[in-house]
């Protein structure tokens, strides 16, 4: 028996005799809060265009939350309706993980407090945080609890409350970041059931400086200075990231699919992170596949950070272009830096 690595070096299963234990997702469910923030209102905020928005980013308009609501509030409806949708409730579930950057405070985890919520009192958990990678972070995290055999029901939900961290009065971040949250249950795949195939994550923490929030933390922790300053907002280095994204995306995704035997034709639907439409369609072209396998809901959402993936991927459902059996391929890239690829074989 070999955990995390199978003798054709996937990483995502185990195998036990002649079976292989792979996870599968069983359940999903998404949440964003009602108030829209569109182009139009962003025009009166800062200096800029509808069509500028639109050209660079791909992006119409954004979810944002109210006052007071924090980003376990968006993960217990999102994990209310992923478990609504397998008959189960949280007494159910045995691990919570919450992918966040923007956790209602830095203690007690959002995990806990969504346990709390849920009534999952049987449930252990944590927040993993990976920026815009968190979600497929705490994906391939929680399948290991599959695979090893220790667990039965995973709660896995990316959620943010990007507001929280924005200078509105900061042109170049403002206009990306949205509000948005999604669970996923993974459970044990039936016998011969692919589930969650493999992945390929990379971080490369060189690229700190070029997207992070300077102060908060122990090193620069809350003053009145740094408020003044205004430290504890996201501040990024645009093109840079832009730059290692393109790159980066491609190249995780390239090797996934090269040591699975794979190309982009036998994908059925490629879901990147919803950064800006620019890097999805350069990741894509160099991919090599068509427009029509992409999942782009960046207009509606922006980037919603730990919330994209399953935001798309509850789109993809939607518009009947995931479905059982579909080989799924995801991306992402984001601050640290953290960049993955993984592969899915849809189970519902
Ligand atoms: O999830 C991972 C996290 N983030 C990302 O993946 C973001 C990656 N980066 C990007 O998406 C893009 O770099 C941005 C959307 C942030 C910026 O787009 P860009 O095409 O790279 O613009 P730029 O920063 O190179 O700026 C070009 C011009 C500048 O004006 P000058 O210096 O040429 O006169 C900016 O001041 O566009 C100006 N600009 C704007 N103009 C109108 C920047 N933001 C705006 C704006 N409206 N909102």
């Amino acid at each position: 028996m070999s955990l995390n690595q199978s003798p054709n070096g996937r990483e995502a299963e185990r195998v036990v005799g002649n079976n292989v234990q792979r996870a599968k997702i069983s359940a999903l469910g998404t949440y964003t809060p009602p108030r829209l923030l569109t182009n139009a209102d962003l025009e009166k905020m800062v200096e800029t265009t509808d069509e500028w928005i639109i050209e660079r980013t791909g992006i119409r308009e954004r979810h944002i939350v109210e006052k007071g609501v924090g980003t376990s509030d968006l993960a217990f409806e999102a994990a209310k309706r992923a478990l609504a949708q397998r008959g189960l409730s949280g007494r159910d579930v045995e691990v919570i993980i919450v992918a966040t950057v923007t956790p209602d405070m830095f203690f007690p985890s959002t995990a806990c407090l969504l346990q709390h919520k849920l009534g999952a009192s049987g449930a252990w958990g944590f927040d993993l945080s990976a920026a815009c990678s968190g979600f497929l972070y705490a994906m391939a995290t929680g399948a290991q609890f599959i695979t090893s055999g220790r667990h039965k029901k995973v709660l896995v939900v990316g959620a943010d409350v990007m507001s929280s961290i924005i200078d509105y009065t900061d042109r170049t971040t403002c206009i990306i970041f949205g509000d948005g949250a999604g669970a996923i249950l993974i459970e044990a795949a039936e016998p011969g059931e692919d589930g969650l195939i493999d992945f390929n994550y990379e971080i490369d923490g060189s690229g700190g400086d070029d997207l992070y929030m300077p102060a908060g933390g122990s090193r620069m922790p809350s003053s009145v200075e740094t408020v003044e300053k205004k430290l504890h907002f996201v501040h990024q280095n645009g093109p840079q990231v832009f730059k290692f994204a393109v790159r980066k995306m491609y190249e995780v995704c390239d090797t996934l699919l090269k040591r699975n035997g794979l190309t982009g034709d036998d994908i059925d639907i490629f879901i990147p992170h919803q950064a800006n439409i620019r890097i999805i369609e350069a990741t894509r072209e160099r991919l090599g596949m068509p427009p029509e396998k992409v999942l782009i809901n960046i207009d509606r959402y922006g980037n919603t950070t730990a919330g994209t993936i399953p935001l798309a991927t509850a789109d993809a459902i939607t518009q009947g272009r995931l479905k059982k059996g579909s080989l799924v391929l995801y991306a992402s890239a984001g601050a640290g830096y953290t960049v993955g690829a993984a592969l899915v074989r849809w189970s519902f």
